[in-house]
């Protein structure tokens, strides 16, 4: 089992400084097939116990304290699994979203969706749009879910967009610059992820927030996704507060 308080494990009594605890957490949560394979079961029920484990993480994650948490939940590549397969994953969304909205609603939650509706059936569309819209007001906590979503093409549909305004005579060519761009990614209203989590062993980021994760500390854990629970997220947020970030600088005090 891995669960566990912040306090009993440490991190309510860690030195606090500006760079401890991250604002924005992403996570790949790899590893659900494999999970099911290991125990006997199908893939599919791997990405059942997949969600236990996103419900306890975004649980976690507002208990921390975090104020964004992005997951990585369905990318435009998985469109080459079996269809059963991706139909099973668009049914858990679907159960997701129904049984937690409400709870999420009350809890203050503001749910964000980034990735493309193309390909998406309607059912699906509408249940993120109803996500999206009934939590707006919500400021609590911030939870991207990174659905149909591929780092190139959210990065190719900005540069569509832009390319478009740039048409219309609403924005100078010259004009485009990293933050131009940021602002027209799907991740406008989230700063850079601090920390990517990777679980299911795969040192790799999968087109997951790529423009995104220039600086992020990345971390690559050996827990199956189905198993992770608040302990693994405190040990990251810990191995995070451990990490030098220098963005390009030097090391503080080596000036
Ligand atoms: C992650 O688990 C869930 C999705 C990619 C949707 P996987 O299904 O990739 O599990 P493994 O990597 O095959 O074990
Ligand atoms: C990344 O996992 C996508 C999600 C977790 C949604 P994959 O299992 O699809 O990644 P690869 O194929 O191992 O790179
Ligand atoms: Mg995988």
């Amino acid at each position: 089992m891995t669960t566990g308080s912040a306090s009993s494990h440490g991190l309510a009594s860690q030195p606090s400084g500006p760079s401890d605890l991250p604002r924005h957490i992403g996570i790949i949560m790899d590893g659900n097939g494999r999970w099911a394979t290991g125990h006997g079961m199908p893939r599919a029920i791997g990405h059942e116990r997949g969600v236990e484990a996103l419900r306890r993480t975004v649980k976690a994650a507002q208990k921390l304290g975090l104020e964004f948490l992005t997951v990585y939940s369905f990318s435009t590549e998985n469109w080459r699994r079996p269809v059963s397969e991706v139909s099973a994953l668009f049914a858990l969304l679907k159960t997701f979203v129904k049984q937690d909205l409400e709870r999420l609603k009350r809890e203050g939650v503001r749910i964000s969706v980034f990735g493309t509706r193309e390909g998406l059936p309607e059912d699906i569309l509408a249940l993120l749009d109803k996500a999206v819209s009934e939590t707006a007001h919500n400021s609590a906590f911030n939870l991207g879910i990174a659905f149909n979503y591929g780092g190139r093409e959210e990065i190719a549909r900005a540069a569509r967009r832009l390319a478009l305004d740039v048409a219309d005579g609403k924005l100078q060519a010259d004009d485009i610059d990293e933050a131009t761009i940021g602002r027209a990614l799907d991740t406008h209203a989230f700063p850079d992820p601090d920390v990517i989590i990777r679980t299911g062993e795969e040192h790799r980021l999968s087109n997951f927030l790529i423009w995104q994760a220039a600086y992020s500390e990345l971390i690559f854990l050996n827990v199956l996704w189905p198993d992770f629970g608040e302990l693994d997220l405190i040990r990251a947020i810990q191995t995070f507060a451990s990490r030098e970030r220098r963005f390009g600088g030097l090391k503080s005090g080596a000036a």
